[in-house]
Formats: structure tokens, C-alpha cells, sequence
């Protein structure tokens, strides 16, 4: 089985990766992690040196490459649903989960995180800057996922529980 979390930065994406990977012994790969290794740089150096455009360029040939591999949960980077190419992938594929968090859990939630997103680091205007992208990447999200949970007023055991109960009815595959 593969899983794929998908969802704006601060929605839990890797926090509730872990914790399933450990319930469900599966691998977990984290996409920013996994990037940051490959080229030995943090993110938000891979954005300064080679720009947004590459990056998304790297996260779709990760993507590829990742889905290759069986019994994996992944992580993917926030931004993953800019890239049409990503989208048509994801469309695809079974076990899309969108990890769907209201603007104001996101600015909560990321307010003590800002450094190393380089998306966010506008931090005087943290709260435009997550409207507008979230506006621009909404019907994204959704159109490239196969399940949407509603993270918003749940502790991360909550959504954790939620997906397994899609597992134990057979929902994700
Ligand atoms: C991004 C989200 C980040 C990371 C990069 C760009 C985005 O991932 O890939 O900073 O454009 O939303 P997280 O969602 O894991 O923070």
C-alpha cells in the first residue's frame, strides 16, 4: 500500500506520516527531507540558489520515483500541487489524502515555524501571504486528492484515528 498526504505547510503532513508509518509499519519518505539530503541544502537555499520553478521540477521527479516504491507513506512538500504535472500524477493514484486545514489553523500553527519556508518568509504579512496561496491552491488540492480530512479543532490522534478507520473499511487500498 502507498499513502500520500498532501496539504498546505503547518496542515501535519509529516507529524501524522510518522506516527502512521509506526502504527502501520511502513516506510515514511519525507519530501523535503529527502530533498534537502540529495542536494545537501536546506530548502530554503535550494529556493535562493536554483529558484522555485527547479524545485518544483525535482519535486515531480521525486514524486515519480517515489511511487514506485510499495508499503510507503509520503509526505509531500506543500507546494507539490503548484506543478500540473504533479496534479495529473496525483490524480491518478489511490490513497491521496488531503490534509485540509482553514487559513487560521495554518497561521496559528505556523507562527513559530516560519524559518527554512521560504514561501512564508514575507513574516510581517504571514496572514495575506497563506490567504492568497491557499486561495490560489484550494481547487488544487482538491482536485488531486482521493480523500479530504478535515484537520481543523483535532489533535493529531484524531486525524490519525480517522485514516485508519479508512484502512480498516477498506477505503484506501
Ligand atoms: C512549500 C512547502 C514546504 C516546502 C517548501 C515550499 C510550499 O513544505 O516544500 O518550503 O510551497 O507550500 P511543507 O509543507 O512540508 O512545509
Amino acid at each position: 500500500m502507498k499513502i500520500i498526504l498532501i496539504g498546505f505547510m503547518g496542515s501535519g503532513k509529516t507529524t501524522i506520516g510518522n506516527i502512521l508509518a509506526k502504527k502501520l509499519s511502513m516506510n515514511i519518505i519525507d519530501m523535503d527531507l529527502e530533498i534537502e539530503n540529495k542536494f545537501s541544502i536546506s530548502i530554503s537555499e535550494f529556493f535562493k540558489l536554483y529558484g522555485e520553478s527547479y524545485f518544483r521540477e525535482k519535486e515531480v521527479e521525486l514524486l515519480n520515483e517515489l511511487l514506485k516504491k510499495d508499503n510507503i507513506i509520503i509526505s509531500t512538500g506543500g507546494g507539490i500541487i503548484e506543478s500540473k504535472k504533479a496534479i495529473d500524477i496525483l490524480k491518478v493514484e489511490k490513497n491521496v489524502i488531503w490534509l485540509n486545514a482553514s487559513n487560521n489553523t495554518i497561521i496559528n500553527r505556523l507562527e513559530s515555524e516560519l524559518d527554512n519556508r521560504p514561501k512564508l518568509k514575507d513574516k510581517e504579512n504571514i496572514e495575506l501571504v497563506v490567504e492568497s496561496l491557499m486561495s490560489s491552491r484550494y481547487k488544487k488540492y482538491k482536485d488531486s486528492s482521493s480523500i479530504i480530512i478535515d484537520v481543523n479543532d483535532k489533535n493529531i490522534e484524531e486525524v490519525v484515528g480517522e485514516i485508519l478507520v479508512y484502512i480498516d473499511k477498506n477505503v484506501l487500498l
